[in-house]
């Protein structure tokens, strides 16, 4: 299980000495939302603060676009090279075209869907992404709980992909800690994402190796 702490909840008057420390604990990427005011009632960090994290760690990024006009954001991060750039098949008419333009970057593409989006809608588009991510909150905030339904997600999107793209990596975000990263794990998981539940924990290793479950 690879586990990507969402420095949302991290301190950001200490961003590059937080950053530090949550790779030196063992993080496996470094989970950055980003959010417009607009997709999500919140705004986050514009690409000179994702240039600072960049800065602060060899880790490769994990960018996770909570935004309108997608290739708009696509064009203003890309050259900060992240591992992934994953958006919201809710916001976006024109899905494979984005696949592709970020692919065109050598970034590996990923799509987002909310926990009310069914899993349906990605039987043209699995095929074509590295990565799903399978929200588990809805999308703006850190700490808040953990919708329990995703785990159906997880099972009905691992069927789907076993036929359509086997090497797909499922990530799950929001409200994950040690209670449910195994049943994350057991539904078919292969990334977790956890924001308050690492930050706000003393120790950052113990917290990143109790959701390896
Ligand atoms: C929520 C973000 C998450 C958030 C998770 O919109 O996408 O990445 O930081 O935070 P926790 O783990 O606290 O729910
Ligand atoms: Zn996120």
């Amino acid at each position: 299980m690879k586990i990507a702490p969402s420095i949302l909840s991290a301190d950001f008057g200490r961003l590059a000495e937080d950053v530090k420390k949550v790779s030196e604990a063992g993080a496996d990427y470094i989970h950055v939302d980003v959010m417009d005011g607009h997709f999500v009632p919140n705004m986050t960090m514009g690409p000179m603060i994702v240039e600072a994290v960049k800065k602060a760690t060899d880790v490769p990024l994990d960018i996770h676009f909570m935004v309108e006009n997608i290739p708009f954001f696509i064009d203003m991060y890309k050259h900060l090279k992240p591992e992934f750039i994953s958006f919201h098949i809710e916001e976006e008419k024109h899905i494979n075209r984005v696949i592709q333009k970020i692919r065109n970057e050598g970034i590996r593409p990923a799509v987002v869907l909310n926990p009310a989006t069914p899993v349906c809608l990605l039987e043209y588009v699995v095929a074509d992404v590295d990565m799903v991510l399978l929200m588990s909150v809805n999308p703006g905030f850190g700490g808040q709980k953990f919708i329990p339904s995703v785990i159906d997600k997880i099972k009905e999107l691992r069927d789907l992909a076993s036929k359509k793209n086997p090497n797909l990596l499922i990530e799950v975000d929001g409200g994950v800690n040690d209670k449910n990263a195994k049943l994350l794990k057991e539904a078919g998981a292969d990334i977790l994402v956890a924001g308050s539940y690492i930050f706000k924990s003393s120790d950052y290793k113990k917290a990143i190796e109790s959701l390896r479950v």
